[in-house]
Parts: C-alpha cells; sequence; structure tokens
C-alpha cells in the first residue's frame, strides 16, 4: 500500500514553484531519506503531507486520501526547535499536552496515555527529562523530548525534519537506530531529512533527493549519481564513494557541507509554527 503518493504535484510558496509536477510513491514501512540542498522544498514536502500547505496542482494523497490537518496518524518533529511554548513546563506534561491536540490547558490523559509517555520517553533515553523544566534541558536534551512525543500515539508515518541537527554524533547514530528500530517493530512509514546522507546511510530504505523543483526517489545506487544530482542542484556534481561514506561534489566542495552553514537563520521562516500540528 501506498502511504504517500504524489500525482504531478506542483506546490508554490508566494510567486516560487518549490516542486513542480513532482510524481513518487513511498510504501508502508519504508525509512526515506529526505536530502537536497536548502530551500529545496524538504520542509514545505512535510507540511504538504500534514495538510498545512495545500498543492497548486496534481493529487497528493497520504494514506489513500487528500491530507487532512491534525491527522492523529502522523507524527512530527518540525525542523523548528528553537521556540517552544511554554519553558517552565516539565517533560511529561509538554508531551500530555499535545495529547488531546490541548497544549495549553491541563491535559487530562488516561493512565494508558501515561504508560505510553514514560514509554516514549525511556525509548529515547530521556526517562529523567519527565520531571525536568524545558528551560533547564539542552539543545540535545529537548530534541530527544521533542522525538517521543512525534512518536507517541502510535503513529502509522512519522515525519522527522532534521532530527539531527544539534545532536552530537553519538546521538545522530542512537535517534536514527531508535526510530528505525521503532518503526520497523511496528510497520511505520517514515521520512527523516537531514543535511548529509552519511548520517542516514544505515538505516535508508530508499532516499528522496530534492532540488530545482525536482524530486528524486529510488535506492542509493539510482539517485545518489553525478547526472541525478546535477539535475537536482543545477551544478556538475561529482559523487565519490570512500571509506563506506558518500560525498557529494561540486567542484571539490562538499556541496551537503556548504549548503547548510546557514541552517539556523533560514529556519526563522517557520518559527511560529506550531510544535504539534494538530
Ligand atoms: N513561510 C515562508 N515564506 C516564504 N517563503 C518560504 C516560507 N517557507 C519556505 N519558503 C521558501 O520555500 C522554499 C522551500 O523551503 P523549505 O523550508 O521547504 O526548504 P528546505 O529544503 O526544508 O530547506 P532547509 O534545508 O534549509 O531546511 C525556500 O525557497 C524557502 O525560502
Ligand atoms: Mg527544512
Amino acid at each position: 500500500m501506498n502511504v504517500i503518493e504524489l500525482d504531478r504535484v506542483t506546490i508554490a510558496i508566494g510567486a516560487r514553484n518549490v516542486l513542480a509536477e513532482a510524481s513518487f510513491a513511498i510504501q508502508r514501512g519504508e525509512f526515506i531519506g529526505v536530502l537536497g540542498p536548502n530551500g529545496a522544498g524538504k520542509t514545505t514536502l512535510m507540511r504538504a503531507i500534514l495538510g498545512l500547505i495545500p498543492p497548486n496542482a496534481g493529487a497528493l494523497r497520504v494514506f489513500g486520501r487528500p491530507p487532512r490537518r491534525g491527522d492523529a496518524a502522523i507524527g512530527y518533529l518540525p525542523q523548528v526547535r528553537t521556540v517552544l511554548p511554554d519553558m517552565r513546563v516539565c517533560g511529561f506534561d509538554f508531551i500530555a499536552s499535545s495529547v488531546n491536540g490541548d497544549r495549553w490547558g491541563v491535559p487530562w490523559i488516561t493512565r494508558a496515555d501515561r504508560k505510553m509517555i514514560d514509554a516514549m520517553l525511556a525509548a529515547v533515553g530521556g526517562r529523567d527529562l519527565a520531571k525536568r523544566p524545558l528551560a533547564e534541558m539542552s539543545g540535545g536534551e529537548r530534541q530527544r523530548l521533542l522525538l517521543a512525543q512525534a512518536l507517541f500515539g502510535e503513529p502509522r508515518l512519522l515525519l522527522l525534519d532534521e532530527p539531527l541537527i544539534g545532536l552530537d554524533y553519538r546521538y545522530q547514530e542512537a535517534v536514527i537506530d531508535l526510530v528505525r528500530r521503532f518503526a520497523r517493530e511496528r510497520g511505520i512509514t517514515v521520512l527523516v531529512s537531514a543535511h548529509e546522507i552519511n548520517q542516514l546511510i544505515g538505516a535508508l530504505d530508499r532516499v528522496l533527493y530534492l532540488g530545482n523543483v525536482h524530486a528524486a526517489l529510488g535506492t542509493v545506487a539510482e539517485v545518489v549519481t553525478a547526472p541525478v544530482l546535477s539535475r537536482l542542484y543545477g551544478a556538475d556534481i561529482n559523487v565519490v564513494h570512500a571509506n563506506g561514506q558518500i560525498f557529494v561534489l561540486s567542484r571539490g566542495r562538499n556541496v551537503e557541507h556548504a549548503d547548510h552553514l546557514h541552517d539556523e537563520d533560514h529556519d526563522h521562516n517557520h518559527r511560529h509554527e506550531r510544535h504539534r500540528h494538530a
């Protein structure tokens, strides 16, 4: 079954196309790495899948129907995590507050919810975050909390937008392994955007590369090639394999590194977005 289907989808923001006539399908249980330069549309695509941005043309289907806002079957980790609603709230209440789509009030949760929150916090190695206020967590700890929130509620689809930013190398691997295992066991479909393909390479089923209003979905061998990436980057790209890693180079420069130097600035576009899409 296709969990996500695009049939000649065009998405514009303002007067500019971010995607033009993109067609591809993602199947149930796939782990997809979403890559591409800054501004390629990774976040925009996830927001369209959440029903937050309607396509301008074509058909976008999620679970076989047009996306609906606040679909509880989708767990979402937004890219912007610097501005959180209430920094005094503790980790447990933060997750609990998303249970009924009620972010501000005192949440009413069942015993089962409570157990699941504990389990999700344990899954991300964040049991001790339950009682601590957000204000006193490090960036990486907050990130794990948000991941626990995205995993909460038995999602069938996970959209994780740059979950590795701000995590040190050790945690990057742990987070990807965790998500991979969690999703495998439950048949969850996962889209994870990242700066660099090497961060995801061990976990991927297929990659979705975005760039230049185009999308290419396929195995690493099919997509991460000089001709495909040259088209998506609009530049002469070389792909070099070395030490089990892949380097995407333009005139000897690693474009994946260069492209993301200004990530934090770019994020301000989305800073008012709700942390939970409900
Ligand atoms: N709220 C907005 N207002 C205007 N333009 C926007 C807005 N959000 C996104 N854009 C533009 O849409 C395009 C796609 O942005 P998007 O955030 O989806 O890219 P991205 O691939 O996620 O980039 P990054 O790697 O920096 O996260 C960019 O050109 C961006 O400037
Ligand atoms: Mg983005």
